[in-house]
């Protein structure tokens, strides 16, 4: 029997290796360049090679050579020796901006060290950063945490939020709500809804902060507390669920979404956000990498398939099922159920 054979297999590319055995140098100039604050030093204006040196307390060649990478990169432009943001750079990168993304940056160049322990990882089975260290026993890690938590959910929030119809609803359950961003916003867009925020005490307190500074503790509540053994309460018409299940197993879980479903009224909506593979799980490949990350991160960390999560809500009683991806470059997908 004649059989077609794989693309792939036709003409073996190594264009791919060559790239990624070398990625992380264009990660760490990212990285490094945040942590430096390079973007902000040039936000007002743009510098020669020798101003950001001194300006940075940085070797003069060094950061020639540096300035010219990041340029190259597309973060920086580059005309008769002075350097100044790209437009990429200025809307991103500059703590000033609205849209900016360096505490999520920053949160990558904090894990640089934990992916160098991915051997480590592998052969033991045991996360390479113990999860409590930024969720409450480091306050500076933890702090920086759900900063970049918040920076995170300000963007996706853009598609999220008008995804979903909650007019009507009044109580909401924000199972594992971090900072909180995502009640604040829901609870603003729909007059008349209130969110309780269930979240481990040391990340909770930074929560209260930010929801506090966005004016809405009169509708945003936060309890402390464990969602694997707090009570969910009774009364609900929302439970949200949002980058919680790629810290937990199956099991836990179907735990959580049984737990949901039981707190909801008739009619009530549990939204799961996260990131999902497709069914097989070797798909998107930002997805199967993100699984590894959770597995370096989280005791019972990775990453699963949006169908197995439409299954597990259907086996626990939830009907209406319904799965929306978010658009990119964000990586979620959300899959609703509704109570019968
Ligand atoms: C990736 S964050 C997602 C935060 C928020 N829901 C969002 O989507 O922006 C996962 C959250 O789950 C919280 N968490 C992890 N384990 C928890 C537990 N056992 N009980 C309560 N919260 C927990 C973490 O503190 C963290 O804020």
């Amino acid at each position: 029997m004649n059989a077609t054979p794989h693309p792939a297999a036709a003409a073996p590319d190594p264009s791919s290796i060559v790239r990624l055995s070398t990625a992380y140098w264009e990660s760490q100039t990212l990285l490094t360049a945040n942590r430096l604050r390079l973007f902000d030093f040039l936000a007002d204006g743009a510098r020669s090679a020798e101003e950001v040196a001194a300006g940075l307390h940085l070797d003069p060649r060094s950061t020639a050579l540096f300035l010219r990478a990041c340029a190259g990169l597309g973060f920086l432009t580059e005309t008769s020796g002075q350097y100044a943001n790209a437009p990429v750079a200025a809307a991103f990168l500059v703590s000033r901006s609205p849209a900016f993304m360096g505490n999520v940056i920053r949160y990558s160049d904090q894990l640089y060290a934990t992916w160098g322990k991915l051997e480590d990882a592998l052969r033991s089975g045991q996360p390479a950063l113990p999860a409590e260290t930024y969720l409450g026993d480091d306050p500076e890690r933890t702090r920086g945490f759900v900063m970049a938590m918040h920076e995170r959910a300000l963007g996706i929030a853009r598609a999220l939020v008008p995804l979903l119809d909650l007019r009507g609803r009044r109580a909401m359950l924000d199972v594992g709500g971090g900072p909180g961003t995502y009640s604040v916003l829901l609870t603003e867009r729909f007059p008349g809804l209130k969110s309780e925020v269930l979240e481990l005490p040391g990340v909770a307190a930074v929560a209260r902060e930010l929801v506090a500074a966005a004016g809405a503790s009169d509708r945003v509540s936060l309890r402390d507390g464990d969602y694997h053994s707090a009570d969910f309460g009774s009364g609900k018409d929302v439970v949200l669920m949002s980058g919680m299940f790629h810290r937990e197993s199956e099991a836990a879980c179907r735990g959580l979404i049984a737990r949901a479903a039981a707190c909801l009224d008739a009619g009530g909506l549990l939204v799961v956000s996260d990131v999902f593979t497709d069914p097989g799980g070797t798909q998107p490949t930002f997805a199967t990498m993100f699984g590894l990350n959770m597995m370096l991160t989280a005791p019972d960390g990775g990453v699963h398939a949006d169908a197995d999560v439409m299954r597990w809500m259907m086996d626990a009683g939830l009907r209406e099922l319904r799965m929306a991806p978010l658009p990119p470059p964000m990586p979620h997908r959300v899959v609703m159920g509704v109570k019968p």
